[in-house]
């Protein structure tokens, strides 16, 4: 697999630390109140997980689950919920928690879904911001690393539902015959 990987961009170190950072804003800005973490599946589980134990305030968690219409329409941010949360967020105060935002178009779309449920606030927090692809102009509240226009792998992040357990966030050789980088 190690051979496969191009050039680490953040080390275990580094994503570590940086959620330890995350973690600790957090616990400050929603001290005292019933925060709840929404994670959206697949790619932020490893994120959620290492990020919901860094914060120090009880939490309530949650998870959804969302595929876009296939490979073309991704684009359009034409979105379904195929695995929808459990919990009443009526009134009370959400932070997603997501691996990238990417064009923001799954984002804009999660967003406004989550908010006809009247949540009392709703924030985001993305260890990934790919700023130079946005499409749709959402507030990103907590950001772990920004990354130019490349395809990252490791931590969450796949491609083509592989590499996602790699403990780092990576890029993949070109050359690798399945590897065709966006
Ligand atoms: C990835 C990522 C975001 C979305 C971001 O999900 O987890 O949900 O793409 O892209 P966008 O900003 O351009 O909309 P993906 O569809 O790869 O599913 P996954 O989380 O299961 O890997």
């Amino acid at each position: 697999m190690r051979e496969e990987v191009a050039h680490i961009l953040f080390s275990t170190e580094d994503i570590q630390k940086k959620i330890k950072e995350l973690g600790a804003r957090i616990s400050s800005d929603y001290q005292g109140k019933n925060l709840i973490l929404i994670g959206v599946l697949k790619g932020a589980m490893f994120f959620m997980a290492d990020l919901m134990r860094q914060v120090s305030i009880p939490v309530i968690i949650d998870f959804i689950g969302i595929s876009s219409y296939g490979e073309s329409s991704k684009s359009s941010g034409a979105v379904r919920i195929i695995k929808d949360i459990e919990e009443n967020i009526d009134n009370k105060p959400v932070l997603v928690v997501e691996d990238i935002v990417d064009t923001g178009l799954t984002m804009n779309y999660l967003l406004k879904t989550l908010r006809l449920r009247k949540p009392s606030s709703i924030k985001i927090c993305v260890l990934i911001d790919k700023k130079g692809r946005r499409m749709q102009n959402i507030p990103l509240d907590y950001v772990g690393f920004e990354v130019e226009n490349q395809h990252v792998v490791g931590f969450g992040l796949d491609y083509r539902d592989r590499y996602r357990h790699l403990p780092y966030l990576c890029t993949l050789k070109e050359s690798l015959p399945q590897v065709r980088i966006p």
